[in-house]
């Protein structure tokens, strides 16, 4: 196990101290850092004692620390999981040679930009998130809602580490830009479409951590398959914490899931909005949203980059023991590519053999779309277990798509292909519209403060964290 040194001024367990000219360049990103923190990150609670888990170790015990901290305050510190001895290279054209220390000189390009993409979106849930305290449902979600928030600073350490430690002057660079964009800003956006959409309403954070967080642990999943240990080690202890963020996200859908079939009972028209509460159809709708925008986060579903990602041993697939091929040189996977007919219809398809190393996004968009499906069915049982009739689905994986074979094109959620004037005349049944979210706001207009209440959209958790009950000061108010 990795000695760890908690008392520096960069909590680690990298033997920072070792490198001084390493230490004195990350020293010097750290005021920087918590200058945009404080300029980005929740506005309104900076000054509030939340009850948090700083991770501490990588040690599968305890490696987390629970306790009040100042969220300025909070120890974001640089952990990678222990190495593996004698780890060989799992996949692609250096399958079976030793795991690379440094940074191969001909794949540095390659790497440094899946470095950067992956540290950008980590900033860019902060911001999008910002604003979020002032409407919550609970002290106890607005304490998750921090956690999530404090640990995408800590991935972005993560990742500055690797920038700084590996790629010169080039990765300092990166480093500083990574604090000067900023979501949705049009002159320095963040660099992935989804961390550029606003996440105004609490229906949007749980379907941001249900959806957006888990192409992050699909991501981050590949990444932890890379020859270039560091960053594997690196992915391999974030996403300890990621799933936290996936369990925000899913136990947040389940709530609103629960509490919206209560409301709809006790209304004689099961009338949610009556009531009240979220309604079904506008959940729907949110859905359909996040998980189309979550989609495109993959990247084309024919891709010469992902090819030579996997090809250069960079980003294999998930689990990638699980797959018998490990060079997927063999195999094809078969994509029906849709035929523009102009103005965004389509007249037709074409059947494309491609590569199996080509379609690696696709292959990875597989597994993420199973695993989105296992949490619906889970909030379908509470639905149908409340004796209401709808059920949620995900949308076709055409719907709504800006990035690849199916941009620039229209389909309604079943995958057909729309004319742009069906598609416009329908977009407001599938999508949330202004007074969708208009009314999803006005029922979080005001956030509740007091642990005792819970907002009436939303069921309570089952369980508090860490043994503590729901009810619990989760966030000591300042003043
Ligand atoms: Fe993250
Ligand atoms: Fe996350």
């Amino acid at each position: 196990m990795s000695a760890v040194i908690n008392s520096e001024r960069i909590p680690n367990n990298v033997d920072l101290a070792s490198d001084k000219k390493l230490q004195r360049a990350l020293e010097a990103w750290q005021p920087k850092f918590l200058d945009w923190w404080r300029e980005t990150g929740p506005e309104g609670f900076q000054a509030d004692d939340v009850y948090l888990r700083t991770a501490i170790s990588v040690d599968h015990e305890g490696w987390a620390h629970f306790d009040y901290v100042k969220m300025p305050d909070y120890r974001w510190g640089i952990f990678l999981a222990d190495p593996v001895p004698g780890r060989t290279i799992g996949f692609g054209d250096h399958l079976g040679e030793p795991v690379w220390q440094e940074v191969p000189g001909e794949l540095r390009n390659m790497l440094r930009r899946l470095v950067v993409t992956q540290g950008d979106t980590e900033p860019a849930s902060v911001e999008q998130q910002r604003l979020l305290g002032q409407s919550c449902p609970s002290m106890y979600d607005l304490r998750n809602l921090f956690q999530v928030n404090v640990e995408e600073g800590r991935h972005l350490w993560a990742m500055v580490y690797l920038l700084h430690s590996h790629f010169g002057r080039d990765g300092r660079e990166e480093a500083e830009a990574l604090l000067e964009r900023r979501s949705g800003d049009p002159d320095k956006p963040r660099v992935l479409g989804a961390f550029n959409e606003p996440c105004t309403n609490w229906l949007s954070f749980f379907m941001f951590t249900y959806f957006t967080d888990r192409d992050g642990k699909y991501q981050l999943l590949a990444l932890s398959e890379s020859g270039f240990d560091p960053l594997s080690r690196t992915t391999r202890f974030m996403l300890t914490e990621e799933a936290h963020h996936m369990f925000v996200g899913e136990t947040g859908l389940l709530r609103v899931c629960q509490r919206t079939c209560e409301l709809m009972k006790r209304n004689k028209n099961e009338d949610a909005r009556a009531e009240g509460g979220v309604d079904l159809p506008t959940m729907q709708k949110y859905l359909n949203l996040w998980y189309s925008l979550s989609l495109d986060l993959f990247g084309g579903e024919i891709s010469s980059n992902a090819a030579s990602f996997f090809a250069s041993s960079v980003k294999g697939r998930a689990k990638e023991g699980s797959y018998d091929d490990h060079r997927a040189l063999e195999g094809v996977y078969p994509i029906d590519v849709p035929l523009a007919a102009g103005g965004g219809a389509v007249s037709g398809w074409r059947r494309e053999e491609v590569p199996l190393r080509n379609a690696m996004n696709e292959v990875l968009r597989d597994e993420y779309v199973s695993d989105s499906q296992r949490g619906l069915d889970k909030m379908n049982r509470v639905i149908e277990e409340s004796g209401v009739s709808f059920r949620l689905k995900l949308p076709s994986r055409r719907f709504h798509r800006s990035s690849g074979i199916h941009a620039g094109l229209h389909f309604d959620p079943e995958g057909n292909p729309l004319s742009k004037a069906e598609w416009e005349r329908r977009r407001d049944d599938w999508l949330p519209t202004a007074s969708d979210e208009a009314y999803v706001r006005s029922l979080m207009e005001k956030p509740v403060y007091d642990p005792k209440q819970m907002a009436n959209w939303i069921a309570a958790p089952a369980r508090g964290l860490k043994g503590k009950p729901v009810d619990f000061e989760y966030v000591r108010r300042s003043g």
